[in-house]
Parts: structure tokens; C-alpha cells; sequence
């Protein structure tokens, strides 16, 4: 199987786990969820736990369950990281933003929504595994939480106004961005029962480089190809680009994807599939 197949095997199922899991209700707060969360999106962090999991032999019903709660996660991040009180844009998986269509308030409550449905599905969702969803709860929620993902968005929003330095712009990617696909690959390492931190090293890097190749395309590609509006110069945003300019920022893109792959060296074959998709990580366009 090539990468593209396996990849499309992954998201087939999480899609439609995802949709089985947001269309429960016509409410209005569930429609606004949906409209986000089944936009497509790459699913990367889904996936991401679903690999890192296969990659150890691991539950992948399990597996399953805790990428969904991650991309609920992470949509819920997108909704609120558009909104005009933080980089106010309008554009969004190829669709107008959240609250574009739904309204402010709306749209702040579908985030939550799906802040909230992510606990609820770990706890709620079949099948059951009480020890592995509690780690997983706690590692999800760590991850996303105010000293990770939300600590990270804290920063991205306070460096507008402040001299952004090296330190300051790399602390705000290893959380606001770092911080989530680090728990993919805890999610992931819990489901197959093993330590939480497996895939550290692995997704640390990878985190890192995820960042820089969006801050990249962010200045090199137009809003048209990527489907979202790209506003980190009219923002103010301390970026790699902005800070590192786009040489160093490309060479620490390569640098730290071959960290990632270093770091999965003693998975051998079992690896393949991830040592695949850092590859594709290092050079998407969108
Ligand atoms: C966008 O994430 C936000 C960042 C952390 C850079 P993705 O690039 O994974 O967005 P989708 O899920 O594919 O829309
Ligand atoms: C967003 O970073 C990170 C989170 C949503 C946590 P960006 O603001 O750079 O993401 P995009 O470019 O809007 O997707
Ligand atoms: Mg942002
Ligand atoms: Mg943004
Ligand atoms: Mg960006």
C-alpha cells in the first residue's frame, strides 16, 4: 500500500466517525460544530494517533476514539483562533470562517462545543478502556490546556504587541502548535498500551517543523491555494519568517524534520509510515 492510499485509509475512517459523532442534533450549536468539523482539514493529528499507534501493534479501535477527540480538539482551536479578537480572519478550510457565518457568540460556543464533546467521547464513546481513556483524558487535555496549545495562543497574541525574540517565537510554536501534535503521538502510544512518551522526541521535532512550514506558506503561498486567509504580516505575528527571515527558517524546517526522523530510527519497517508522513509534513503546500 503507498503512503497516499494507507492516508486515505486513516481519514475514511475518521471521517466518518466524525460525522457519526457531531450529527446528533439540528441545534444550532451542532450545526456551527459540524460546519467546522467536517470542512475537511488534512487530519494530521488524527492520523498521526492512528499511525503512532499501528506503528506499536496497538488498538486501533482505541486508536480510533482518541483521533476523534484530538481533531474535535483541534477544530475547536481553528474557530477561535479566527475570531476577531484573535487573528480575525475570514477564511477557513476553503470555507468562510465560523463566525463569518454563524456569529461571534455562535461561533465561540461551537468551539466550546467541541472542547466539550472531545471529554465526552473519550468517556462516552465505545469501546471502553478505563485506564488508557483516563491517560489519554489527561494527556489530551494537558496538551491543549493553559500550559500547553491555549498558553501558546496566550503568547502568539501577546508577541503582536511585543519585541518578539528567537526565545519568545519558538516557546509559542512548541506550545500553540507543538504542544497538540505531541499528544497525537501520546494518544496514540497510550492506545497500543504503551509509555505515553514513545513518540516524544518524534513529535516534538515534528511539532516544530509543522509550525515553521505553516509561517512558510503563510508568506509564499496565497489564500486561494491554502484555503485559509494568511495574515501573520498584517498581524504583527512573530513567526519564524518573521524573526528567523525565510532561509533559516527553511533550513530549521529540514533540520528538525530530520530530528523527527532520527528519533524513529529503531522502529525499522514499522516506521515507514511515519517516516513517510514527516516527509510529506516537510513539504506539503497547503
Ligand atoms: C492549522 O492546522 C493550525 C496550525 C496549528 C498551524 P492544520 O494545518 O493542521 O489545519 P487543517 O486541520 O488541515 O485545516
Ligand atoms: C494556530 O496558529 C494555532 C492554533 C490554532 C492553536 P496559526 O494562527 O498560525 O494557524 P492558522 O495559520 O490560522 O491556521
Ligand atoms: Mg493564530
Ligand atoms: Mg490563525
Ligand atoms: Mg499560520
Amino acid at each position: 500500500m503507498t503512503f497516499n492510499e494507507k492516508y486515505s485509509e486513516y481519514t475514511d475512517k475518521i471521517n466518518t466517525a466524525l460525522e457519526k459523532a457531531v450529527k446528533i442534533s439540528d441545534e444550532i450549536t451542532y450545526r456551527a460544530m459540524a460546519y467546522s468539523l467536517l470542512a475537511g482539514g488534512k487530519r494530521i493529528r488524527p492520523v498521526m494517533v492512528m499511525a503512532c499507534c499501528e506503528a506499536l501493534d496497538g488498538d486501533m479501535e482505541l486508536a480510533l476514539k482518541y483521533a476523534c477527540a484530538i481533531e474535535m480538539i483541534h477544530t475547536y482551536s481553528l474557530i477561535h483562533d479566527d475570531l476577531p479578537c484573535m487573528d480575525n480572519d475570514s477564511l477557513r478550510r476553503g470555507r468562510p470562517t465560523n463566525h463569518t457565518v454563524y456569529g461571534e457568540a455562535q461561533a465561540l460556543l461551537a468551539g466550546d462545543g467541541l472542547l466539550n464533546l472531545a471529554a465526552e467521547y473519550i468517556s462516552g464513546a465505545e469501546p471502553h478502556n478505563a485506564e488508557k481513556d483516563i491517560s489519554a483524558v489527561s494527556h489530551l487535555f494537558a496538551g491543549s490546556g493553559a500550559l500547553g496549545m491555549i498558553g501558546g495562543q496566550a503568547d502568539d497574541i501577546f508577541a503582536e504587541t511585543h519585541e518578539a525574540t528567537k526565545e519568545l517565537v519558538e516557546k509559542i510554536h512548541h506550545r500553540k502548535t507543538g504542544a497538540l501534535i505531541r499528544a497525537a503521538g501520546e494518544l496514540g502510544a497510550i492506545a497500543a498500551g504503551a509509555d505515553a512518551g514513545y513518540f516524544r522526541d518524534y513529535t516534538v521535532h515534528l511539532g516544530l517543523a509543522f509550525q515553521i512550514r505553516d509561517d512558510i506558506l503563510d508568506v509564499e503561498s496565497s489564500a486561494e491555494e491554502l484555503g485559509k486567509s494568511n495574515s501573520d504580516a498584517d498581524n504583527n505575528k512573530a513567526t519564524f519568517v518573521s524573526v528567523y527571515g525565510l532561509e533559516e527558517a527553511k533550513r530549521r524546517l529540514e533540520e528538525e524534520t530530520a530530528m523527527a526522523l532520527d528519533a524513529i530510527n529503531p522502529l525499522g519497517e514499522k516506521g515507514q509510515f511515519l517516516r513517510d508522513l514527516a516527509d510529506y509534513l516537510l513539504k506539503r503546500s497547503k
